[in-house]
């Protein structure tokens, strides 16, 4: 989101600062702290439960929020701030070996990564262990970025596409590696806080095809995403 001054206003505002420093909490509320989603379709195409992690957040009166990602934002009904890195068929494992987020970093500079990577891996079968050190770079890249990067992991949902049987089960071996492995990761000044996106998510009910949230998983995605986020956003000092 960009928000656009006259040159009047610059002009008051500088005109303004030489009068009278802002004050303190003024100047804390009035920073943005930059949000990037970071995974596959289900966060990119179109994935809108960011536009109702939005619209929650503006609702909770959070509102020095933006998004940011190198891909627009797609239509989700109404207006949000939809930029994101969510990549439509990507692996985790394929964007650590290809280095491809310290790129997205640099153009976009976040704050807080939130990240739902994983579920192409598992559909690919590639092992846990694989997938959590493909998370291991990333989360370096980002630390590389940013050294207090505030980086929000989810337990993926859960799949079951109609090809594969197993899915199901690799997803919850995932998560549980996810587990161990944050908590290994962490570090006081760029903490890793595990958010549970597969708990009391249904792939019959908020999925189309057992894969993509349909409206309903994306409110369930949004609610899940909602609270850790507020208080990763109002933890910041920058
Ligand atoms: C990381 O550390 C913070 C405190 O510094 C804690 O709140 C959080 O739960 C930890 N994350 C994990 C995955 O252990």
């Amino acid at each position: 989101m960009r928000i656009n001054f006259s040159s009047a206003a610059l002009a008051a505002l500088s005109l303004a600062a030489t009068v009278t420093a802002a004050p303190a909490e003024l100047v804390k509320r009035q920073s943005t702290v930059k949000i990037m989603a970071l995974g596959d379709s289900i966060t990119g195409s179109p994935g809108c439960w960011r536009a109702y992690l939005w619209q929650k957040l503006q609702q909770a009166g959070i509102k020095n929020t933006d998004f940011v990602g190198t891909l627009a934002g797609q239509g989700c009904g109404f207006p949000y701030d939809g930029e994101n890195e969510g990549h439509g068929g990507f692996l985790a494992v394929n964007i650590a070996n290809q280095n491809q987020l310290p790129g997205w970093l640099s153009s976009t500079k976040p704050d807080i990564v939130i990240m739902h990577l994983g579920t192409n891996d598992v559909w690919n079968n590639r092992p846990p262990a694989q997938i959590t050190t493909a998370f291991s770079k990333l989360v370096d890249q980002m630390r590389a970025s940013k050294a207090s990067m505030k980086i929000l992991v989810a337990k993926i949902i859960p799949m079951k596409p109609s090809n594969c049987a197993e899915c199901g089960a690799r997803v919850v071996a995932l998560n549980s590696a996810i587990g161990t492995w944050a908590a290994a990761k962490n570090t006081s000044s760029s903490t890793i806080t595990v958010v549970d996106a597969w708990t009391g998510f249904d792939t019959v009910s908020m999925t189309g095809d057992g894969v993509h949230p349909n409206d309903a998983g994306n409110r369930k995605l949004a609610d899940t995403w909602f609270q850790p986020l507020a208080s990763a956003i109002r933890g910041l000092k920058i």
